[in-house]
C-alpha cells in the first residue's frame, strides 16, 4: 500500500488519518453523552479523563492532517464532463428539491441559482 497520495487516490498515510479522526471524534462525543451511565466513582472518572485526552488528541490531529498536507498534495479533482464541480452538479440536478444539496452546490461554486434549479448544466 502506498504511503503518499497518487494522483487519484488518498494514500495510507492521509486515509489512517482519516479514520482515527473519526474514531475519536465518536469516542469524544459518546462519552460526552453517554458517559453519566458509568457507575460513579473510579469507572466515572476514568470515561471523563478518555474523553479528555480524546479531545485533545484530536488537536494534535488537526495539526498532524494539515502538516502531512502541506508535505503530502491532495489527489486531483475529478474531472467530469460539467469540469471540477461536475459531480456534485449532476446529484444536485437530480434532486434539486434537497436544500442541503444545493447549499453544498452553492460552496461548490455554481453561482448561478435559476440556471441550477433548471437544472441545466452549470
Ligand atoms: C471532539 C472533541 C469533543 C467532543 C465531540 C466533546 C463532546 C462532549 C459532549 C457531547 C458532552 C456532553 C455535554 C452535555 O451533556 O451537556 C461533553 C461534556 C464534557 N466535555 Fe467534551 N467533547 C470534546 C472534547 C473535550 C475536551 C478536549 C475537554 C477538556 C479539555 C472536554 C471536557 C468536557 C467536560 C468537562 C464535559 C462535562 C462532563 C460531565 O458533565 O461529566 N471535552 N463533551
Amino acid at each position: 500500500m502506498r504511503l503518499f497520495n497518487s494522483v487519484n487516490d488518498y494514500g495510507a498515510v492521509a486515509q489512517a488519518l482519516h479514520w482515527l479522526t473519526v474514531i475519536l471524534v465518536a469516542l469524544a462525543w459518546a462519552l460526552g453523552i453517554f458517559g453519566d451511565l458509568l457507575p460513579k466513582g473510579a469507572a466515572r472518572q476514568a470515561g471523563l479523563a478518555v474523553h479528555i485526552y480524546t479531545g485533545l488528541a484530536l488537536l494534535v490531529l488537526v495539526a498532524a492532517r494539515l502538516t502531512w498536507r502541506s508535505v503530502d498534495a491532495s489527489p486531483a479533482l475529478e474531472v467530469t464532463e460539467l469540469g471540477p464541480d461536475g459531480k456534485v452538479a449532476r446529484v444536485c440536478r437530480r434532486d434539486r428539491e434537497l436544500c442541503a444539496l444545493r447549499a453544498a452546490c452553492r460552496g461548490a461554486g455554481c453561482r448561478n441559482r435559476a440556471q441550477f434549479a433548471r437544472g441545466d448544466a452549470l
